[in-house]
Formats: structure tokens, C-alpha cells, sequence
């Protein structure tokens, strides 16, 4: 079966969840375009892509620079029209489980790259998408994004955002036959999950978690989220009384160390 996206822009791809879905698109007539910082990294991800005979393309590249990121996403769809992009990148803190807060450079830190980031990534390319009248967004939001954890208010609240953006997009782009996929994954390995000191309930490996990811986007889905038991848990959280969930939330301690 042919893939049903040729040309796919993935962000995050030097490391975890992104490495492993630009391994997965990685087929003989694919075209990835694959966006991260660590320069080392990244292009070990696209050697393993263009062993899988994918054309590929690398940028170095911080989501938080809005024209940087503009400026490269156009200029690679004006080459190779992208049919699928996928805004990936993220990062993670939760510092001090016994300290009152964050504080407010962390939390802007982590909204500046899972939040507006995504939206840097995004944003450039509706224009095209929408006149060619094909094509996906997927985001990589977070069980986080259904109902805040006390010790890491900033990630959950740049993943809320991300999902009510997304989720805001959606019909707004299918009048021009533009799907849009929020990703909401529980706990998976990955560099990221090596920095988290806590309980990682119903943990995937990455490769499954990357497979249940392209299996929802290939097949158009509104919504991935996994695993259904966290899901579901975090969603009864949000609508149960506040006293209810925060007494729950409250034995869910965890420490996020920094990279
Ligand atoms: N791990 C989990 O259990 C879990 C659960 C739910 C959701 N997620 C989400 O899944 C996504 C992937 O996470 P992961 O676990 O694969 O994490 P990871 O291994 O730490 O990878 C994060 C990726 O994001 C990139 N990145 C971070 N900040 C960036 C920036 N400012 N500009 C450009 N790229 C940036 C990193 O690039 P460099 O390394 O090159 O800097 C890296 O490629 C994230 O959005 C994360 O929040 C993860």
C-alpha cells in the first residue's frame, strides 16, 4: 500500500517520539523535512531515514523563533509540497515537588517552545495547505493537556493550550479539506522520561507509542490518545468536583530533572 503522505515535516525528530515516526514515514518515495537543535542527533535520525531510501532534508532550528522557523518551512514546501506536518517538539520541567511553584521563567520556558513553538510550526504553512486543499497538521500535546498535575503546572498548561488550539483549528480547516490530529500520549520512554523521577503508569516503549501516533494520523484520526485508562483517569478528574481531583492528583509526586 502506498503511504498516504509523501512529504511529511516533522519537529523534534533528533531525539524520542520524533526520531522514531521519521524512522516510521521513512519509506523509498518519501520526502521528510526533519527540524531539531542538536545537530548530531538529528542527523543520525536522517541517516536511518535515508537508509530506509527517504529523501531528506534537516534544519537546525529552535521553534521558538518564529521567522527562522517561517522562513525554512516555506521554503521547503515551496520544493516539495508537504502533505503531512507534524509539531512535535517539546520540553519538560517540574522542578521542586516541595516548592509552591515552578516559577515563572520555567513555566514561560516550556510554554514558549510545547505552545507557541507549535504554533510557529503550524501557522506558516495553513496558507498553502488550505489553497491546495490537502493535507494534516498533527500536534503532540499530552495526558497532560486534560487536567493540570500539581508538580508541573507549566508543561500541563502549554499542552492545554496546544490541544484547544488544535482542537480550535480543526473545523475551521475542514471546510478546506485540511484534517487536523491531536496527539494526547500518556507516559513512553524516551529521553524525556529519563528525566522524570516518578511513577510512569502503563509506560509504552517508544516504537509503540510512535506506532499508535502514524496508525491515528494515517488513518485521519481527530483525536490519539493513549493509554485509555490514564486517559479516561485525567478526564474524570477535570469533571469531577475540584476537591475531588486535587486530592487525587495531589499522591501523583513526581520530579521532572533538568536536562
Ligand atoms: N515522553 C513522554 O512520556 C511524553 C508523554 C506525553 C507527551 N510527550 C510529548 O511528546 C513530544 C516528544 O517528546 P519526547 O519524549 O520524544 O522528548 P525528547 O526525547 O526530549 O525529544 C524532544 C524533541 O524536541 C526537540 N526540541 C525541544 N525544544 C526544542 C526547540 N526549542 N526547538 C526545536 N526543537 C526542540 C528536541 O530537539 P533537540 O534535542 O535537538 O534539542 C527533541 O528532538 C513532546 O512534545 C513531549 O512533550 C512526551
Amino acid at each position: 500500500m502506498r503511504a498516504p503522505f509523501g512529504v511529511v515535516v516533522i519537529t523534534g525528530a533528533s531525539s524520542g517520539l520524533g526520531a522514531s515516526l521519521a524512522r516510521a514515514y521513512a519509506t523509498p518515495d518519501a520526502t521528510l523535512g526533519l527540524i531539531g537543535r542538536d545537530r548530531r542527533r538529528l542527523q543520525a535520525t536522517a541517516s536511518a531515514c535515508e537508509t530506509r531510501g527517504a529523501t531528506v532534508s534537516t534544519a537546525i532550528i529552535d521553534v521558538t523563533d518564529a521567522s527562522a522557523t517561517a522562513s525554512w518551512l516555506r521554503g521547503f514546501d515551496g520544493q516539495h509540497p508537504v502533505d503531512l506536518l507534524i509539531a512535535n517538539a517539546g520540553t519538560s520541567a517540574g522542578p521542586d515537588p516541595d516548592s509552591p511553584s515552578e516559577g515563572a521563567e520555567i513555566a514561560a520556558r516550556q510554554i514558549g517552545v510545547n505552545l507557541l513553538g507549535a504554533i510557529n510550526t503550524v501557522e506558516p504553512l495553513l496558507p498553502a495547505l488550505c489553497a491546495r486543499r490537502h493535507g494534516r497538521v498533527a500536534v503532540v500535546a499530552s495526558i497532560a493537556a486534560y487536567r493540570g498535575l500539581p508538580y508541573s503546572p507549566g508543561y500541563c498548561a502549554s499542552k492545554a493550550g496546544l490541544r484547544a488550539y488544535a482542537e480550535a483549528l480543526r473545523p475551521r480547516l475542514a471546510r478546506h479539506r485540511v484534517g487536523v490530529t491531536v496527539v494526547c500520549p500518556g507516559f513512553f520512554d524516551s529521553p524525556m522520561t529519563d528525566r522524570f523521577d516518578g511513577p510512569t503508569p502503563f509506560l509504552l516503549s517508544g516504537e509503540d507509542a510512535a506506532r499508535l501516533v502514524k496508525r491515528g494520523i494515517d488513518l485521519g484520526r481527530k483525536r490519539v490518545a493513549f493509554p485509555w485508562p490514564l486517559v479516561v483517569g485525567l478526564q474524570f478528574c477535570d469533571i469531577a468536583p475540584a476537591f475531588i481531583g486535587d486530592a487525587i492528583l495531589r499522591h501523583f509526586r513526581f520530579q521532572i530533572h533538568a536536562a
